[in-house]
């Protein structure tokens, strides 16, 4: 089987790399990749050449704009990456009966409520991202490609910059640490997220009626304080030096800390189809934000 990854330097994309190797001959690239292959969700042209060179089984995107906030002042590349290239590549992978494997977001619903969203629920995004976002979606889908979109929330690796590290830096130099606890989501790990992806495509490949959407988070669910009490509650227990305490974290309201995007308050994903699909059973959110933090920290 062959299989292209795009977006392969991305937290998800870095973790695909270990989890798709065993499924086949990977080819994984970049927007800088060159020798005759192109990477680049803004090269269009370039994009559909390359999978007509390798035709591959299976493409498996995970580049995308990401930068939520940067989104709202350049909403044509945003949407030239999350919405126009993934129609290329779905029709592209229509065209020569490839699957395509893509991300989506919980920032395609507008968090109204504290029910945790299906996928037959209605979406409403409420900025730029979660719009091309959304957007992508509906090209694969009426594209008429095989596809697994897996919709996830609060992603974060051990590898990069996240919300755990900012935590741990800023409570060894400041003295007080503020953190919204009005928005409710579940922290869920590129490793896990890596993890099922290569289980659905080998499941898929063998039975192609599962082709569809799916949510995908950790079980269970945070505001980004209590998130972030775990993570400084953890370190301290592990001998770090803090200068603010996890029972010291001011808890602030979303409206105390504007952002350009405005972001959903319910970020909470209902992972039933994915886990009676697939048969499998997800894990707390805390075992793998716990996970990280071990490597992060080398405890
Ligand atoms: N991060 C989250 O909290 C979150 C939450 C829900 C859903 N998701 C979705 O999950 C997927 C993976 O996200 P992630 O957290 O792994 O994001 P990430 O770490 O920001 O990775 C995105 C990757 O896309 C690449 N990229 C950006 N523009 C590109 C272009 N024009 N051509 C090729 N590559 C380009 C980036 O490359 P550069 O580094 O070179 O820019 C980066 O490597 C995305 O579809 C995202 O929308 C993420």
């Amino acid at each position: 089987m062959r299989i292209l990854l795009l977006g392969k330097h991305g937290q998800v994309g870095w973790e695909l790399q270990r989890a798709l190797a065993p499924l086949g001959d990977l080819t994984a690239l970049d927007r800088h990749s060159s020798g005759g292959l192109c990477g680049d969700l803004t090269d269009l042209q370039g994009l559909a050449d390359t999978i007509g060179k390798l035709k591959p089984d299976v493409i498996v995107n995970a580049a995308a704009h990401t930068a939520v906030d940067k989104a709202e002042s350049e909403p044509e590349l945003a949407r030239l990456i999350n919405a126009q290239a993934c129609g290329v590549l779905a029709q592209t992978a229509a065209g020569i009966g490839a699957w395509l494997v893509h991300y989506s977001t919980d920032y395609v619903f507008d968090g109204r409520g504290d029910r945790p969203r299906t996928e037959m629920d209605e979406t409403g995004p409420l900025g730029v991202y979660g719009n091309t976002k959304l957007a992508g979606e509906r090209q694969i889908q009426q594209s008429g490609c095989q596809h697994l979109i897996f919709r996830t929330s609060w992603v974060y690796a051990a590898r990069g910059q996240n919300f755990a590290k900012t935590m741990l830096r800023l409570a060894q130099e400041r003295d007080s640490l503020n953190v919204i606890n009005d928005q409710i989501g579940a922290p869920t790990g590129a490793e896990l997220i890596a993890d099922v992806s290569a289980h659905a495509i080998r499941q898929a490949l063998h039975q192609p009626e599962v082709s569809g959407l799916y949510h995908l988070a950790a079980k269970g669910e945070t505001s980004w304080h209590d998130y972030a009490r775990l993570v400084l509650e953890f370190a301290a227990d592990h001998g770090v030096a803090l200068t603010v305490q996890a029972a010291d974290i001011g808890a602030i309201p979303t409206s105390a800390y504007p952002t350009p995007a405005k972001r959903p308050h319910n970020s909470r994903l209902s992972t039933e189809k994915l886990e009676q699909t697939f048969a499998l059973t997800l894990p707390s959110w805390q075992a793998g934000v716990i996970r990280m933090l071990t490597e992060i920290l080398g405890k």
